[in-house]
């Protein structure tokens, strides 16, 4: 019982300090990653492309709205989002206010899961049962548009 109190213990700090670590560092740790693909044929003039994805933007986060207006900086020739642009139903204006300049530019787009339905609170726990569902088979719980 003696060793099962500090096991315990250490347990719920290092949940604690990864829930800290989540919802402080990793969710405004936003990258831009930058590759050269050798596609275009010898001579050719350079086409930038900026893909954004995943932005999973919520009222209120305006670093992230900040970082996703800088990207116009890049000067991108096409802008590619491949979706989950929001997390939250009244996400729209912001994700549009975020892009700026960049919707001014040719571009292309796909919606994500995130971007029809809204997330709906969810027991951690149930990752730990045995589910008789299979995920395929899921239910649609909440479309954004349902309101
Ligand atoms: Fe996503």
């Amino acid at each position: 019982m003696r060793t099962l109190i500090p096991a315990t213990a250490a347990v719920g700090a290092a949940g604690a300090a990864l829930v800290g670590y989540a919802a402080v560092i990793e969710r405004n740790w936003f990258t831009l990653r930058k590759f050269d693909v050798p596609v275009l044929p010898p001579g050719a003039r350079p086409l930038r492309v900026l893909h954004i994805s995943d932005a999973h933007l919520t009222p209120g986060r305006r670093r992230l709205m900040s970082w996703i207006r800088s990207l116009d900086d890049l000067d991108p020739d096409l802008v590619v989002n491949t979706g989950d642009s929001i997390s939250h139903q009244e996400s729209v204006p912001y994700f549009l206010d975020s892009l700026g300049p960049l919707l001014d530019r040719p571009g292309v787009f796909v919606l994500g899961s995130n971007d029809l339905y809204a997330p709906v609170p969810k027991n951690p726990m149930r990752y730990f049962r045995r589910s008789k569902s299979r995920w395929w088979e899921r239910r649609v719980e909440r479309p954004l548009n349902a309101d």
